[in-house]
């Protein structure tokens, strides 16, 4: 049967695909570049002391992207100051993408334990995402729609559905090809799959980088594809549309390594960044604050832009008062802003914060 953008896409192809760019020389050569790009990446991360510090900053700045693709917007500012503050009321749009970045790292901690990609997973992934636990895999139809018309209709519920997406973390769990060529291929097949009534986009995003991991090309779930294919947003639907309607797979697997060997340097950079801003924190900290200064304290700046006195006492840094007099020291010296929020008070690290929002 040939594709009907109109008709449930039953015969879409299992993986891997019968098709011959095995052998594309544009490919592998797209492909070193990637690789390079993306093994620099890893073997720097580990010069950031506490991985939480990339973790907790990178995240929130991916699920913030990840979620502008679908709409939601929220602006950094309210993303961090909601991750420190425990009384603030959260809008819809901020839970999302709170929503968002716990899914990414619980996804991440229990594939680290079990190691295998399961069903379970991904329904996990969906359900956090969602807020809910009661819904899974589709039961019902749903389509994809341009604004203007219906451009594709994914497989149909029931022993079809179900068939496929099997196939699919089959093949996740396999080891054949190149792991990044392997990943385009994945997320293409995830997103046509669309196992889910809503959410996939994200699911399939979260997916990407938890596989990078999976395979080892990455220790920290650090390597976020949500800018690029948002900045490229048009060109990423055409390339869809050109595997399922024409099997064009190159310029789709092309437009994925690109958008790991862009996303790469971009992180690298920032990682380099945040180390830079740490290492000089310390020294002002141990200069002009020297019976203030403990590593521990300065680390604590740089888990999230914000902190907050009950930090510093959970980290056993100071009590109470004693952490109140060092924060005060630190606005002092420039390092910190202070910011009064209901009855909370906020302190935020001025440069961390800079460094984070540049794109
Ligand atoms: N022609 C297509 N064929 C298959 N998948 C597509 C096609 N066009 C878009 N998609 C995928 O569908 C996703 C949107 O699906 P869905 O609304 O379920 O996910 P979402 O997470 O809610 O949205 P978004 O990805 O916009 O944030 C897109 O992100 C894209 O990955
Ligand atoms: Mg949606």
């Amino acid at each position: 049967m040939k594709f009907n953008r109109k008709e449930p896409y039953n015969d879409l192809p299992l993986l891997p695909p019968k098709q011959d760019f095995y052998e594309s020389l544009n490919i592998y050569k797209m492909l070193s570049k990637s690789r390079a790009s993306l093994a620099e990446l890893k073997g720097r991360s580990p010069i950031i002391p506490n991985p939480l510090m990339l973790i907790n900053t990178l995240v929130l700045q991916e699920a913030r992207d990840s979620s502008t693709i679908e709409n939601i917007f929220t602006s950094n500012d309210k993303l961090y100051r909601a991750f420190a503050l425990t009384r603030m009321e959260k809008d819809i749009n901020t839970k999302e993408v709170l929503y968002y970045r716990e899914a990414l790292w619980h996804s991440y901690q229990i594939l680290k334990k079990n190691k295998v990609m399961d069903l379970d997973l991904v329904i996990n992934i969906f359900q956090v995402i969602k807020g809910t636990n009661k819904e899974g895999i589709r039961k019902n139809q749903v389509w994809i729609d341009n604004g203007l018309i219906r451009v594709y209709s994914p497989p149909e519920p029931g022993k079809v559905l179900i068939n496929k997406i099997k196939n699919w973390i089959e093949y996740e769990n396999s080891n054949s090809i190149d792991p990044l060529i392997k990943m385009a291929l994945l997320h293409y097949q995830f997103e046509s799959i669309h196992p889910f009534s809503d959410g996939n986009g994200r699911t399939g995003r979260i997916l990407n980088v938890l596989y990078l991991c999976h395979k080892n090309l990455l220790d920290l779930p650090i390597l976020y594809l949500s800018k690029y294919i948002l900045e490229h947003k048009i060109e990423y639907y055409r390339l869809f549309a050109e595997v399922t309607e024409h099997n064009k797979w190159e310029e789709w697997i092309i437009f994925m390594l690109k958008a790991v060997d862009e996303t790469a340097k971009f992180t690298l950079a920032k990682v380099n960044s945040i180390y830079d801003l740490f290492k000089e924190t310390q020294e002002i900290v141990k200069g002009k604050a020297s019976d203030i200064y403990s590593y521990e304290l300065v680390e604590l700046l740089f888990q999230q832009p914000y902190c907050k006195i009950s930090f510093l006492v959970e980290h056993k840094i100071a009590s109470r008062n004693t952490a109140s007099r060092y924060l005060n020291r630190l606005v002092n010296l420039g390092i910190l802003e202070r910011k009064e929020e209901g009855r909370e008070v906020i302190y935020l690290n001025k440069r961390l914060y800079q460094v984070l929002l540049k794109s």
